[in-house]
């Protein structure tokens, strides 16, 4: 088993990306070897300023490191100082096929209806994606549920290769996506998933906000004047409830069952400040942790620099074995 996952250095870490994958990778690190990296290229797909991108990767990991991740056990580091990502990416757009990136349902929201105006790297952003976890025989890649389909692509890639050089080089690696947290949807939208890119932060809980922000956040978060039922299924229609409730659920690592009996019959107005203490609880501890890695960013850099070393060392032989079967003299 060897996991591998990645998270783009754009913004701040948020509720979803917490409870949809970082969380799942603190509890994988103990399990398997895991390579944990920021997609600093990943981020070059869209529009960056290189200042605040090269200040996020470091913070991004600082915020990896609150939650949780550990350099003893897990290899974090940053995609650029790995060349062997973007040399394998090459390599695999000689597979990948054009069909197979427009269906990408990423690309079709993100290019919209003027898809000859985005970056090229946009289009071939999961041909990297399929890079990064192929690279290191990636077995199980945690990720959320927005992710399935770039990762399905690189099972795709992996066979078509696989079988075009008559060769058993790459692992065909499986999603693992959080039976909890699939999706953690916006607070102000319960159809659109909660995101860094969301204009407004109202929309989503950071791991840097304040316990003040954290319950007006919830205090204003879109509900309806119905109390909660007794069962999911009854949320069906209530698309806000339903992700309050599964928020809750995962904050507390219990059922949404168990939580919908203690509060079935009750209102929002007891709902949500029972949510923002329990959000401030489990938060509370990771911010003061990365307040206190911000202070010590050399530290930060020191864990990375390491992390890609290892990371380098695992992702050789993979590489050397695709560069030779597809025939390159290196
Ligand atoms: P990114 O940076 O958008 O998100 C990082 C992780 O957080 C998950 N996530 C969510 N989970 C539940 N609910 C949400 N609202 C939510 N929003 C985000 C994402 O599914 C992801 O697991 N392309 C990737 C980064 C990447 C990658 C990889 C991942 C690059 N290479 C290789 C896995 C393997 C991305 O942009 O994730």
């Amino acid at each position: 088993m060897r996991v591998v996952s990645g998270i783009q250095p754009t913004g701040n870490l948020h509720l979803g990306n917490y409870l949809g994958a970082i969380r799942q990778w603190v509890a994988m690190q103990d399990q398997a070897e895991s390579l944990f990296f920021l997609a600093d290229l990943h981020a070059l797909s869209q529009p960056v300023v290189p200042a605040q991108l090269a200040q996020n990767t470091v913070e991004m990991a600082a915020t990896l490191l609150a939650c949780g991740i550990d350099p003893s056990r897990a290899i974090l580091f940053n995609q650029a100082r790995v060349p062997a990502h973007s040399e394998l990416q090459w390599i695999l757009g000689g597979t990948a096929r054009m069909g197979w990136l427009n269906r990408m349902t990423q690309w079709k929201d993100k290019s919209g209806k003027d898809g000859a105006s985005q970056s090229t790297g946009l289009f071939n952003y999961p041909v990297l994606q399929a890079a990064d976890v192929l690279l290191y025989q990636a077995t199980h890649v945690p990720v959320g549920d927005d992710q399935k389909q770039h990762l399905e692509l690189a099972r795709d890639i992996a066979t078509k290769f696989n079988l075009d050089f008559d060769t058993e080089l790459f692992v065909l690696p499986e999603p693992f996506i959080s039976p909890s947290a699939p999706r953690i949807m916006s607070l102000r939208d319960g159809t659109a998933k909660m995101s860094k890119s969301d204009p407004s932060d109202a929309s989503r809980i950071n791991l840097i906000d304040s316990d003040e922000a954290i319950a007006q956040k919830f205090r204003k978060a879109r509900t309806d004047a119905e109390p909660l039922p007794a069962t999911m299924a009854e949320l069906a229609d209530r698309a806000e409830a339903r992700n309050l409730v599964t928020i809750y659920a995962a904050l507390e690592g219990v059922g949404t069952d168990t939580v919908l009996a203690r509060f079935a019959g009750q209102g929002f107005g007891a709902f949500k400040p029972a949510l923002a203490d329990l959000a401030i609880a489990v938060l509370g501890p990771i911010r003061e942790r990365l307040t206190r890695l911000l202070d010590d960013r050399a530290a930060v850099a020191a864990a990375l620099e390491q992390g890609a070393e290892r990371a380098r060392a695992l992702a050789a032989p993979t590489l050397k074995a695709a560069q030779q079967a597809v025939g390159l003299q290196v």
